[in-house]
């Protein structure tokens, strides 16, 4: 087993082990990249403030998100396609994530169904949800993670349409892969994941195929995808929406502080502040600059949760001594996941917990409680004076 000391490890890892196709799709951006670049660079601009001569024994990473216990302020993010990224790949998180104790959260855009990661695992599970234009379809997709007991709904409201990224169309992206000349050429040196594939047989959108009527083969089914999300979403909608889970609802892809008052008067449970990754709105600020301004606007009246660009325990560190009660990781996990299946997802937490609980300990602090503002140095500009 590689020696793996960071997330950058698992990144290198997954990139020889995940054809290019699958690979390129989670390491990519819209448009420029410019929102998916400082999505990271940002984090680097915020430095923690060292502290000695404090006792360091008896820390914890314990923490809450919604009222659930965490080993750590992490959640899972929802990532469609997790499953191409190796063989059952959501059921493969979702167990690292049970094991360690963090939240997971199912893409609606998965490759195991809801009722398959429900089967395999026994806490129960976040799901995301995309409001789709076949009013029955999303009502029976609520209906199946009721039954699955998850615990919370996510709902997605930064994709009511499609970011372009660049590589997908070039690769010409589709699960399972087109057995073009290149897609073949490439799959010959990705011989480990093709033979897991060739061993499971969750290769299509679990969550689609056999529940929409004419949903048969993989080209029906891309098309059927790109023409479902719903371009008319609304806050009233989403209010009826919530209305027909009625259990916890966080809203996620809120960037605005005048989009997360809204959140607050829908009654969520609470708001992810994020940019899809840096996948949807190019030219957007990224999600650590945004999180203060939106702190203030709901002033502690609802959870404020971050993700985009998350890499490090630092990084969560920081989101959190802002004033985050929990963050998401999304290419961090997925890189664990491509280099080496659950093993990689539990090394990836183990990463993020180690480098959060010595990072913590060297500001002086033993649990999250200590994290507030005060263990950080932000510039003064950071914010940014924007008009
Ligand atoms: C490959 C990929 C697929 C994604 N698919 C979804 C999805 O199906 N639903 C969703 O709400 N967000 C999706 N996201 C966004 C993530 O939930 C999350 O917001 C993002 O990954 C956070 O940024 P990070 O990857 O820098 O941690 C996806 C992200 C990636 C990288």
């Amino acid at each position: 087993m590689p020696v793996i000391t960071c997330i950058e490890d698992l990144k290198r890892l997954a990139e020889r082990r995940v054809p290019r196709m699958f690979y390129d799709y989670a390491e990519s951006g819209s448009w420029t990249e410019q929102t998916f670049r400082e999505n990271t660079s940002d984090f680097e601009k915020i430095r923690l403030r060292q502290r000695v001569a404090v006792d360091m024994e008896g820390r914890s990473t314990k923490s809450q998100m919604i009222g659930q216990d965490v080993a750590l302020p992490v959640a899972l993010a929802p990532v469609g396609l997790t499953g191409m990224q190796h063989a059952d790949g959501e059921i493969k998180a979702a167990k690292a994530a049970e094991k360690f104790g963090v939240p997971f959260t199912l893409s609606t855009m998965s490759i195991c169904s809801i009722e398959d990661v429900a089967e395999n695992t026994e806490k129960p599970f976040w799901f995301q949800l995309y409001a789709m234009r076949d009013q029955a379809y999303l009502r029976r997709l609520i209906d199946r993670a009721k039954a699955a007991k998850c615990s919370a709904l996510v709902i997605t409201l930064d994709l009511q349409i499609l970011g372009q990224r660049h590589k997908d169309l070039k690769n010409g992206l589709s699960a399972p892969p087109k057995m073009t000349p290149k897609t073949i050429a490439n799959l010959a040196w990705k011989w480990r994941w093709g033979m897991q594939m060739l061993q499971t047989k969750r290769r299509g959108f679990g969550n689609i195929v056999g529940h929409v009527d004419g949903i048969t083969d993989p080209s029906s089914l891309f098309a059927w995808t790109a023409e479902q999300f719903d371009p008319k979403l609304d806050w009233a909608k989403i209010a009826e929406i919530k209305d027909m889970w009625g259990g916890k609802v966080i809203l996620k892809g809120i960037l605005d502080a005048e989009d997360a008052k809204m959140a607050l008067k829908v009654g969520a449970d609470a708001i992810v502040v994020s940019n899809h990754g840096g996948r949807q709105l190019d030219g957007a600020m990224s999600s650590i600059r945004m999180l203060e301004p939106i702190l203030d606007a709901v002033g502690g009246e609802i959870e404020v949760h971050l993700d985009s660009g998350i890499r490090s325990g630092q990084d969560i560190l920081k989101a959190v001594a802002m004033g985050a009660t929990g963050t998401y990781i999304g290419r961090s996990y997925i890189y664990g996941l491509g280099a080496m299946g659950e093993a990689g997802v539990t090394a990836a937490l183990e990463v993020l917990q180690k480098e959060f609980d010595i990072s913590m300990a060297l500001c002086g602090q033993r649990n999250i409680a200590g994290l507030t503002r005060d263990v950080l140095l932000v510039p003064e500009d950071f914010a940014g004076r924007w008009q």
